[in-house]
């Protein structure tokens, strides 16, 4: 039995990965990893990786897989996953989902559950092009579903509020074909695995969070 917990958190863009990661990381401890927050760090910081994955993010396609996989590698050595972590936008290929499975395997650790929130299409360009993100802590609002109390401004740490730049429609659009042709194949190989929880991403983001911690229990 692998003694360290990873979680893979599993959807399309839109679905609502990163709103609902900060919840349940907080709920069960384990750290945060989004594979696009770590290029979007990387790209602010002028890094290689961040100037070799903005060329595939500004166009909705996916980073190759083993520049991701490298840095997922990388990040997973951490101390702070000495118990596991919650990933979010990682594995998207089944390239990357085999990689993670031998990566754990040496770490101690496995996947014990895929939440997979399941939000059909047109739910998904309204939510990603009314998508507002704070520029230095990387809080996400939605401008009509989860506003902040005053516009253009961070509740928690008063940052300027930004539109990330994939999210303009026809990227959008983009994004979510990539995500049925790359992605959509991990449904059925978490299940096979007999990891997948489904849930409905349709729903309240609060009810959505109460759906995944009691699957997740
Ligand atoms: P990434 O940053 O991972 O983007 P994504 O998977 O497309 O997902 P998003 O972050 O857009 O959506 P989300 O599910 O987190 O939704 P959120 O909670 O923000 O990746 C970006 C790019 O990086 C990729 O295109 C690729 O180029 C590259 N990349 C990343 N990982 C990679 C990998 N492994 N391999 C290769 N390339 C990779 O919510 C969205 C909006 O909806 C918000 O406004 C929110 O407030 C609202 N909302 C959330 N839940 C609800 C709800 N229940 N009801 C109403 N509104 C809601
Ligand atoms: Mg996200």
């Amino acid at each position: 039995m692998s003694l360290k917990t990873f979680i893979v958190l599993l959807g399309p863009p839109g679905a609502g990965k990163g709103t609902q990661a900060q919840v349940i990381s907080e709920k069960l401890k384990l750290p945060h990893i989004s594979s696009g927050d770590i290029f979007r760090e990387n790209l602010k910081g002028q890094t290689e990786l961040g100037k070799l994955a903005k060329g595939y993010m500004d166009k909705g396609e996916l980073v190759p897989d083993d520049v991701t996989i490298s840095m997922i590698r990388d990040r997973l050595s951490r101390s702070d996953c000495s118990t596991g972590a919650l990933l979010d936008g990682f594995p998207r290929t089944p390239t990357q989902a085999e990689a993670l499975a031998s990566l754990l395997s040496s770490l101690d650790g496995s996947v014990k559950a895929v939440p997979y929130i399941n939000v059909p299409e047109h739910i998904l360009i309204e939510r990603l092009t009314g998508r507002w993100t704070c520029r230095s802590c990387g809080q996400v609002y939605h401008e009509k579903f989860n506003p902040s109390k005053v516009q253009g401004k961070c509740d928690f740490c008063a940052g300027e509020l930004y539109q990330r730049d994939d999210d303009k429609a026809e990227t959008v659009t983009r994004r979510i074909h990539v995500y049925l042709e790359q992605t959509q194949p991990l449904i059925d190989f978490y299940q096979q695995r007999g990891v997948l929880l489904e849930v409905d991403g349709t729903l309240s983001i609060e009810q959505v969070s109460v759906d995944l911690l009691t699957a997740l229990s």
